[in-house]
């Protein structure tokens, strides 16, 4: 009996809703857990949600919501989406899960008892976007490499993990254990990282800044750093130390995240797992970044996927085929709907759907729907080499799918399907039919055909499920035997002669492309929709509002707020007003710059300041951009 299989996704934050990127990962993961249950392995599968941290807040008080309904909110459509691609996880984890918080807690303890964890006085440049403080190597001018915006000056005493200690461990364990984390370019993107010494990591987040999280248990007045929490949902999954899971599962724990977050995964937690006297995993899987028409998925550009959409036009298993075959497990790729138009009708509809169809309207011209038998003594004759081929694209799909190289698992089916139809054309069944003489060799090669058809159906079943079990049905197996074990599959001639086969069916429509690749509607549809329009007014009402250009004279950040600044601006004459911009914009960003504001707003007071006046901006999910104008005018001037 072959190993049990552990294999996880990234616990997704909350702050955001799911998206192409996500999905990206969890159907990896669905597919290799999948592919291993070919083999009759154990599998557990683990998703889940990453729900504390600063992130998290902010996003809940833009929507007007507490942290708690906002995470439920947001957790429930990941966990809603998961079925909807046909994805199986075993269990899906919430950091907030009363059982995960307990373990987060014994496991600090161990850390903080063995004496890994220390307390200090502590200066640093914090971005409050990536939840971190930045080392004086890592930040670019001052400002977060990720995020491009300024870093605060924090000082405050925290506590600190001694990861230093443990850095020589780690490159030698990463040498010597060579698939530790693959593809090689990001294990090597580790080891680079390691030659400079290790910082000892931030871990605790004062109280008194951030309430949202899990509780220091040595010391009520912190909250532990979010990833800390996070990276531990991997084994309270499995009910660590104690649960049956853990035993099982654990020791072949395989994990698959985005480069993104690679350090994390790369660094912190061998470290924090050796740390806590926990085996070090077994392998990580690190993939690339989806673009989208070649420019990074974002929400201020709108180009954000969401997967829900993009199935109800295009259907499920295409969605997931393209996803593995368009994307070389590792690299970047881009996202376009005219790239998946392309491969819906080329591989699916073309090659794909249109030999299946061919084959099973064969059966039923020839032989009334009913599989033939097969006269050995003439099967040896027509030895053309169908079988050993379909024999040997199992061996090299396992091969790869093993590696993870989903494309080229997917190539050597359809180098099969390639394969099969130059099958068709040597042995011309249209040609063997019209003959009494030449009816056993039609049979044998009609059945070869279906035979090599029931293994293809087997082999795509990780990455199109639902279009396997379609196949299988309409090859006349026994929908209650798993069809898709390679022993099974490897089984030649498990078809049985005489079983009546349904009519065929078009497994894949064709997608007429519009405008010649141009965008079609859907893409429109894809970008998330702004609100709503609000209800018409007239002139006249418009008129009663006075925009004017102001240009900012001085700005500084309130005291006590996160959000807001004071701007003195001039628009003939000076006034102050107060804006919600200061998460996006640092004052120095302001002063000089031509803003457009609503100048006849009645005057209210904002932390005790009275604002003479509202700036206009636009707020996405994602920033607040101030309202500029392309060229410069005189201070005052009107808005029409
Ligand atoms: N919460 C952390 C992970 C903690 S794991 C202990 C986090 N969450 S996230 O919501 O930002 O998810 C990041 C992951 O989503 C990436 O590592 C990747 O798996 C997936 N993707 C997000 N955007 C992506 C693309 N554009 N392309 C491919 N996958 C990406 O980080």
């Amino acid at each position: 009996m072959s190993e049990p299989f552990y294999i996880t996704t990234p616990i997704y934050y909350v702050n955001a809703r799911p998206h192409l990127g996500h999905a990206y990962t969890t159907i990896v993961a669905d597919v290799a857990c999948r592919f291993h249950s070919m083999s009759k392995v154990e599998t557990f599968f683990l998703t889940g949600t990453d729900e504390h941290g600063d992130k998290v807040v902010r996003a809940a008080k833009k929507e007007s919501l507490s942290p708690r309904k906002y995470v439920d909110k947001i957790s429930g459509l990941f966990r809603a989406l998961w079925p909807e691609l046909n994805i199986r996880n075993s269990y899906f984890i919430r950091t907030t899960d009363a059982s995960h918080i307990a373990i987060v807690e014994q496991v600090m303890q161990k850390i903080y008892d063995s004496g890994d964890i220390y307390f200090s006085e502590y200066q640093g440049l914090y971005c409050f976007g990536c939840e971190r403080f930045y080392t004086e190597r890592e930040h670019v001018d001052g400002k977060c490499p990720d995020h491009e915006t300024e870093l605060e000056l924090i000082e405050e005493s925290n506590y600190f993990f001694k990861m230093s200690r443990y850095q020589n461990w780690l490159i030698d364990h990463i040498k010597n254990n060579p698939y530790f984390i693959t593809p090689e370019r990001y294990k090597n993107e580790v080891l680079s990282f390691l030659k400079e010494p290790l910082d000892d990591l931030c871990i605790s987040r004062p109280k008194k800044r951030l309430k949202w999280g899990i509780t220091l248990p040595f010391d009520k007045n912190f909250v532990i750093y979010v990833w800390f929490d996070a990276l531990l949902n991997y084994v309270s999954a499995l009910q660590y130390p104690d649960g049956d899971l853990f035993k099982t599962f654990w020791p072949y724990v395989q994990h698959i995240v985005g480069k993104d977050i690679l350090k994390p995964h790369g660094i912190y937690w061998p470290i924090m797992l050796k740390a806590a006297g926990i085996p070090v995993y077994k392998q990580l899987y690190v993939h690339g970044y989806w673009n989208v028409d070649q420019s990074k998925m974002s929400k201020s550009i709108g180009n954000v996927v969401e997967p829900l959409q993009l199935i109800n036009v295009y259907g499920l298993d295409t969605f997931r085929y393209f996803l593995m075959r368009e994307m070389v497990f590792g690299l970047d790729s881009s996202f376009s709907e005219k790239a998946l138009i392309q491969r819906i009708n080329s591989d699916l509809a073309n090659d794909l759907g249109n030999l299946f169809s061919r084959v099973l309207t064969m059966v039923h011209k020839y032989f009334s729907g009913v599989v033939p038998q097969v006269d050995t003594r003439v099967e040896k004759e027509l030895r053309l080499g169908l079988k050993s081929d379909a024999l040997k694209t199992i061996d090299k799909f396992e091969k790869n799918m093993k590696a993870f190289a989903f494309h080229k698992a997917l190539i050597a089916i359809w180098e099969l399907i390639g394969r099969m139809n130059k099958y068709i054309d040597l042995t011309t069944p249209w040609v063997l039919a019209k003959k009494k003489s030449s009816r056993k060799q039609l049979e044998v090669v009609i059945y070869n055909l279906l035979e090599s058809l029931r293994i293809m159906s087997g082999l795509i079943y990780p990455i199109m499920p639902g279009t396997a079990e379609i196949m299988q049905k309409h090859l006349g197996m026994n929908p209650q035997k798993p069809f898709y074990h390679l022993d099974t599959l490897k089984t030649w001639k498990t078809i049985l002669p005489g079983t009546n086969l349904p009519k065929s069916i078009t497994l894949f429509p064709r997608i007429d492309l519009k405008n010649d690749g141009g965008p079609s509607s859907v893409v429109r549809y894809l970008v998330s929709e702004p609100p709503a329009i609000k209800s018409e007014i007239n002139l006249e009402t418009l008129n009663k509002v006075d925009l004017r250009v102001a240009t900012v004279v001085r700005a500084e950040a309130v005291p006590r707020s996160k959000k807001l600044l004071k701007l003195e601006v001039d628009l003939g004459k000076r006034r102050t007003i107060v804006a919600g911009i200061s998460e996006d914009y640092a004052p120095e960003d302001l002063v000089g710059k031509q803003v457009i504001i609503v100048a006849n707003l009645k005057p209210a007071k904002l932390m005790g300041i009275l604002s003479k006046g509202m700036l206009l901006a636009a707020t996405d999910e994602e920033r607040c951009t101030v309202a500029t104008l392309d060229k410069k005018v005189k201070p005052g001037t009107p808005l029409s």
